[in-house]
This record gives structure tokens, C-alpha cells and sequence, in this order.
């Protein structure tokens, strides 16, 4: 059965505007027959997005017309595909609270979802780690080097594994080794091995989904996925379920490598 369990949408800040139908009719050419829309949920609104164009998350004030569209197109599409709807929602240290209110406001009202964590906290900042190779350099730098940064993401991730964001927290944990991202750009080996298997043995434990996400092949400074092949193949052999994740942004890239990794 194919699935994908990881595609933006229209109502994603920094996405495109490419259509949910067209999304799904290319699922559905394709032999999809499960996918997920996980639109980064609106983050809450005490936290500033330290991103330059504030545009990391939902409009907030979309909500209603994001599930009420979903539900639509879910209703009519259900002879062809299984459409989920879902949300790829935030892991922000300290601000657990709000994302615990956010889902037990969606919880009830979504199928499925992925925690991700694309921010971290040092010295009471927060920084973007996925933005740019510039800005993941500079925060290198404010850390002290590219090993504290990937140390910082790891330590991150856990607490996002063993947070208590109530009875609807996802299941899914997203691309957990999102911070290889710019890995080509600095250029240096970083051994992370222990950090990626602990992150994937206290996956295995509490149960949680493994987002094996294509997208990184595509990013020039990255070309492998999150996370690589050994580690998705370490999950399986945790018996962690893997479902496969395009993070499409744009129907183009929808799927993308999906038989490679699949
Ligand atoms: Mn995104
Ligand atoms: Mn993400
Ligand atoms: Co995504």
C-alpha cells in the first residue's frame, strides 16, 4: 500500500499555492492510496517566529477553513484515496503548554500527525535551524561549533519524544535529523550515530511512528534522507512503524524518491 504521510498545502506561508486537488490527482495517478496534508500548525501566538518572514507557520486564522476544506475534499475523493488530515506541529521548548491547548483544540477533529522540531533554544533565543545554511552558521557560531548545534537538536528531539502534550501529542516524530541539513555547506563530519539511536530506541518505546522523509535527497547541501538509509533500516529492525514523507511544498516534488526509499 502506497502511503504518504507528509505534504504541505496552500495554506502553508512559505509554500505554493499549487491546489489540493491537484495534490491528490497526482497521488491518485500515481497508485497513492493513503496520504496525509500536514500544514505546519500556527504556532502559538506568545512565540516569535524568528524566522525573517515570520512565515514558519498557519495563519491561525485559516484553521477553520483548512479542516473545512480537507473535509470536503476528503468526503469527495473517498472511492479513489484515503485522505487524511493532519498537521505537522511544533516542538517548541517551553512552550509546551500552548501546544498542548493547540491539540486538544485539533486533536478531535484531525486523523493523523507529525511533531517536529525546527527550532531551538539557546540562551533564551530561538533560531530556525532548517532556514538557510547562512543562518545555521551563525547559530554554529553563537553555540560555539556545528557539534553543539547537533548536540542542542538531539537533546531537543528527546525532550520532544518524553514531552506530555496530552492525550492527542502525534505519533509521528518528523525527519529526526533534520539538522544534517546543511551538512554539505559546513563540511563537517559530525559522529551522531549514539545520538540518532537513542532518539530511535526511545521512539521504539513509546510507540512512536518513524516520518521517513524524502525531502532532504533534494536539498543541495543535504542529498541524503532523514534520516539515512542505515538508520531507517536500524527503525525497522526496532519495529518502529516508517511511514514514508515527501514534505512536498509543491505538487512537483510530491512522492519525491519515494522508490528509492520504499
Ligand atoms: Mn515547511
Ligand atoms: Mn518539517
Ligand atoms: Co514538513
Amino acid at each position: 500500500m502506497k502511503r504518504d504521510g507528509h505534504i504541505h498545502t496552500p495554506y502553508c506561508p512559505h509554500g505554493t499555492k499549487d491546489s489540493l486537488e491537484n495534490y491528490i490527482n497526482k497521488a491518485i495517478k500515481l497508485g497513492f492510496q493513503d496520504i496525509t496534508f500536514t500544514e505546519h500548525a500556527p504556532l502559538p501566538t506568545n512565540f516569535s517566529d524568528p524566522t525573517p518572514e515570520k512565515d514558519s507557520g498557519m495563519d491561525p486564522h485559516l484553521l477553520v477553513a483548512y479542516l473545512d476544506e480537507l473535509n470536503t475534499l476528503k468526503a469527495q475523493y473517498k472511492e479513489d484515496i484515503h485522505i487524511r488530515i493532519g498537521f505537522e506541529v511544533d516542538y517548541i521548548v517551553g512552550y509546551e503548554i500552548e501546544t498542548t491547548s493547540f491539540l486538544n483544540l485539533v486533536g478531535p477533529q484531525i486523523d493523523d500527525a507529525i511533531l517536529s522540531v525546527h527550532f531551538l533554544k539557546y540562551n533564551d533565543e530561538y533560531s530556525c535551524i532548517d532556514y538557510s545554511s547562512e543562518s545555521f552558521l551563525t547559530f554554529a557560531k553563537k553555540v560555539g561549533s556545528v557539534q553543539a548545534v547537533y548536540d542542542l537538536y538531539y537533546a531537543t528531539l528527546k525532550k520532544a519524544i518524553l514531552a506530555d502534550l496530552g492525550q492527542y501529542k502525534p505519533k509521528r516524530i518528523g525527519h529526526p535529523t533534520l539538522v544534517h541539513k546543511f551538512q554539505l555547506a559546513h563540511g563537517e563530519h559530525i559522529d551522531d550515530d549514539a545520538n540518532i539511536k537513542e532518539i530511535l530506541q526511545l521512539m521504539a518505546e513509546r510507540h512512536n511512528e518513524l516520518d521517513v522523509n524524502s525531502a532532504g535527497l533534494a536539498k543541495k547541501y543535504c542529498k541524503e534522507p532523514y534520516p539515512p538509509l542505515p538508520y531507517i533500516n536500524h527503525a525497522k529492525s526496532l519495529n518502529i512503524p516508517l511511514v514514508f514523507g515527501s514534505d512536498a511544498h509543491q505538487v512537483e516534488d510530491l512522492h519525491q524518491y519515494y522508490d528509492e526509499l520504499f
